[in-house]
């Protein structure tokens, strides 16, 4: 399973890096306004300095509606830096841009996918990740987990490459959850990753090992 963060805070990027266990990023327009990234120019630049911390796929995503502004606005991203993946909405226009970009050896990630039919058309489409967003599902009483599962049989059905890529995690529960399904990857918050290495008994055993071992010397 693959370890994205889903962030812009170039701190927490670096602390997952420093981890050791970081295969990608991904970001969105409401991350990056978040950490006060605005401007076309400035916003190019901060997928850039993201690449210099992580060696793996970045998630850049759109921001077009129509296709021909998406092929456009999605190719300067790509040329951007090779690790830069063109993230596209999943919309009618933003089907045929996977198609367009799946072309011309583009990688993309289809966001915004909250139905395994939309999974499905991603797929056709060539769509090298698609983010079913679990937290929000779960936010509206829908179970995100279950499209997991729904796109997880649909794929294995039929051998489809995209992978799927679990987003909107929310805890470490989720991470764990889309591991036991076979997500190809998860994409979190640091606190999530974080989360995952935590358990009072280690603690407890770590602080027993320690004492004891100062007793002998
Ligand atoms: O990157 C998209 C997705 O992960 C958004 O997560 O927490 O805003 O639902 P969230």
């Amino acid at each position: 399973m693959k370890f994205f963060i889903d962030t812009a805070n170039l701190d927490q990027i670096k602390e997952a890096e420093e981890l050791g266990i970081l295969d990608g990023v991904t970001t969105n327009p409401s991350l990056m306004a978040k950490e006060g990234i605005t401007g076309e120019k400035n916003i190019l630049n901060h997928y850039l300095n993201i690449c210099k911390i992580v060696n793996g796929d970045v998630s850049a995503e759109v921001i077009s509606t129509n296709l021909k502004q998406m092929i456009k606005e999605g190719e300067v991203l790509a040329n951007l830096h090779p690790q830069i993946v063109v993230k596209i909405p999943m919309i009618k226009d933003g089907v045929k841009a996977l198609k367009y970009f799946n072309d011309v050896n583009i990688k993309t990630n289809c966001t915004l996918i909250f139905s395994a039919g939309q999974a499905l058309l991603a797929a056709k489409a060539g769509a090298t990740y698609v983010s079913p967003f679990i937290g929000r599902l779960d936010d509206v009483s829908n179970d995100g987990l279950v499209l997991i599962e729904e796109i997880r049989g649909i794929y294995d059905n039929y051998n489809f490459n995209t992978q799927i890529l679990a987003a909107s995690i929310r805890h470490s529960m989720h991470i764990i959850n889309c591991a036991k399904i076979g997500a190809d990857v998860m994409t979190g918050p640091l606190s999530s990753i974080l989360g995952l290495l935590k358990h009072p008994l280690t603690d407890i055993g770590l602080a027993k090992f320690l004492s004891d071992y100062k007793k002998g010397n």
